[in-house]
């Protein structure tokens, strides 16, 4: 199998580890809109090739209504890719095909969807249409590392900012896919029952999963400190 890309999870949390930012407390240091053009600041000097978030996380991006086109259709597997030269691609992982767009990229990244084996010819078909690039699981195990290698060496990307939400944070920790964490802690707690951390990964847990080794800390503006660990196979 091809090198997958370098994943870094890139993600702007509470001190209790959470990542709903409209929840949090207020602080004297700083508000919610300068952590957040911080976090896109240091997402920016990352000079990433792509960045990749859960089917959750690009709902609230995509916006789009279903509209699969009526009658027979011929579409492309396992990859259809709109364009190859992008500086920077809008990844998603959507198994089922749940995702449909407004339009084909996300703040002029343009949009390639991760799906699942199973999903049916008439969404591939509605995807194409809108101008949405799309790379299609290879069996039903969804298996992301062989897919990312697949995007590295059809589109090279290299580098990958991994965003979110908890979900594939912690699924993606858990298959051994992120490198390097890189976190940006905010002067704030959430504190609420039930509310998605940074790595979730159900009861189970992510122990034994991974090793983390110290890399740096560094004091920025607005009370936030940035904190980055390499991580290594447990
Ligand atoms: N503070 C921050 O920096 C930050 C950043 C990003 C997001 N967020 C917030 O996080 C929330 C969403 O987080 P979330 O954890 O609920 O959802 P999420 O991680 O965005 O998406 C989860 C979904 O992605 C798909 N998925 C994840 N891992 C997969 C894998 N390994 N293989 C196949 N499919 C996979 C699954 O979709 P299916 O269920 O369809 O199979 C899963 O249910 C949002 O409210 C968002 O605003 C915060």
């Amino acid at each position: 199998m091809s090198e997958r890309p370098t994943v870094i999870c890139h993600m702007m949390v509470s001190l209790d580890g959470r990542i709903h930012p409209s929840r949090w407390t207020a602080s004297p240091d700083g508000d919610r809109a300068q952590w957040s053009s911080l976090y896109e600041q240091l997402h920016d000097r990352m000079k990433a090739d792509a960045w990749l978030v859960g089917r959750t996380t690009m709902a609230e991006m995509s916006k789009g209504e279903a509209h699969p086109p009526a009658g027979a259709v011929s579409v492309q597997r396992p990859h259809h890719f709109v364009t190859r030269d992008a500086t920077t691609y809008a990844l998603a992982l959507d198994r089922s095909g749940k995702l449909h767009f407004a339009k084909p990229d996300i703040g002029g990244d343009p949009v390639v969807v991760l799906l699942g084996h199973d999903v049916p010819d008439s969404h591939l078909a509605e995807l194409a249409g809108d101008g949405v690039s799309y790379l299609v699981a290879a069996d039903e195990t969804m298996d992301v590392g062989s897919m990312l290698a697949v995007l590295r060496e059809e589109l090279g990307i290299e580098r990958l900012i991994l965003e979110g939400g908890g979900t594939i944070n912690g699924s993606l920790l858990k298959a051994g896919l992120v490198d390097e964490i890189s976190l940006l802690v905010a002067p704030a707690i959430d504190g609420a029952d039930g509310i998605t951390g940074v790595f979730d990964s159900g009861a189970e847990g992510l122990a034994g999963s991974a090793r983390l080794s110290f890399l740096s800390a560094e004091t920025l503006e607005h009370g936030i400190v940035h904190l980055r660990y390499k991580v290594e196979p447990a």
